[in-house]
């Protein structure tokens, strides 16, 4: 087929969406012309609940390769494309499964609370499932006095110990974007538009969240730009979630935080912007490539998901 323009793939996109009875999920880090193309464009926790309960035949997951790979455990009998295997997750990989099977052997006794940028078989060790919407909720729906064990981003590992105050011990893993945000540009950003609040993802390090007037995930950062009445904001995530924020408040602004040191002097996730339109065309025309899950590891990873899923839904989340 010879398509030349972006209006063509969507057109094509559109067309074999409704042949094919399939939904384009997409996270807030994609592109605007892919979050345009979405049947539904959210959070971590709001796109597992949507791959849970939808009428598709096929989703095709807009993001990384952990959260199609949920959208699968949570949909065994629909089957998941993801438009490219290699859109990855620099947190995930932090964290291979022999190693964190050690670090919960080292660590006896604890209930193991997993942050859902985790490989499958990561999942499949754990006891319960968060995303960065309900982690501290998580956390606190466990008795007061049980030991955690949390992987494996340390900055959100940190920022849930500290509001919780519980005994968890956390792994050592990090996010390529929220590690690399650069204090000092945010604070010379701030110095130049004093009326500016700055917003950041509970993955950037502490002196970034102590300088922040409000931490959220990415679906909660947007809702405190709907509420809020500042006119300018500083954003402490991936540059995609603007999309979003422009969308809904077309009169504020909203400045992406600068990195230390990036090759695209952007913050971008370099494993989010794998995905295209073109690729996502040419993935539900030909339908790879697709998520296949072993049975096992499908059936292990599911517990701890889906009772994060009951908890959320219990606490209206
Ligand atoms: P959310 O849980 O806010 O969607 O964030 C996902 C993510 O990958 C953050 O880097
Ligand atoms: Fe993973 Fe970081 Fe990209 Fe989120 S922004 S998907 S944590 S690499």
């Amino acid at each position: 087929m010879n398509i030349k323009a972006t209006t063509d793939y969507v057109s094509e996109i559109n067309r074999l969406k409704k042949n094919k009875n399939a939904i384009i999920l997409a996270h807030y880090y994609q592109t605007g012309d892919i979050q345009d193309i979405a049947d539904f464009v959210g959070d971590s926790l709001a796109l597992s609940q949507k791959a849970a309960s939808n009428d598709a035949d096929i989703i095709l997951f807009a993001g990384v390769r952990f959260m199609a790979e949920t959208a699968k455990v949570l949909s065994p009998g629909k089957r998941v494309f993801i438009p490219d295997m290699n859109a990855g997750c620099s947190l995930a990989d932090s964290c291979k499964a022999e190693d964190f099977s050690k670090f919960i052997k080292d660590n006896p006794g604890r209930t193991v609370v997993t942050y859902v940028n985790t490989n499958i078989d990561v999942k499949a060790l754990s006891d319960i499932i968060c995303t960065s919407s309900n982690a501290v909720q998580i956390i606190e729906s466990l008795p007061p006095g049980e030991k955690i064990l949390f992987g494996p981003d340390r900055n959100l590992g940190n920022y849930i110990l500290n509001k919780t105050g519980r005994d968890i011990v956390i792994w050592n893993g990090t996010c390529h974007v929220h590690e690399e945000f650069s204090l000092e540009a945010i604070i010379r950003l701030k110095n130049e538009n004093p009326v500016a609040k700055i917003i950041v993802h509970p993955e950037c390090e502490l002196p970034v969240r102590m300088v922040a007037d409000f931490i959220g995930s990415t679906a909660s950062l947007l809702q405190f730009t709907k509420k809020d009445n500042s006119s300018v904001y500083i954003v402490g995530t991936e540059p995609g979630i603007i999309h979003q924020m422009k969308k809904a408040n077309p009169s504020k602004v909203f400045i992406p935080a600068p990195p230390r040191d990036s090759t695209c002097g952007c913050s971008e996730c370099s494993f989010m912007k794998l995905i295209t339109i073109e690729k996502i065309f040419r993935c539900l025309m030909d339908e790879i490539p697709e998520i296949i899950i072993d049975h096992e590891i499908l059936m292990k990873a599911r517990k701890p998901i889906v009772r994060m899923m009951e908890i959320s839904e219990k606490l209206g989340l």
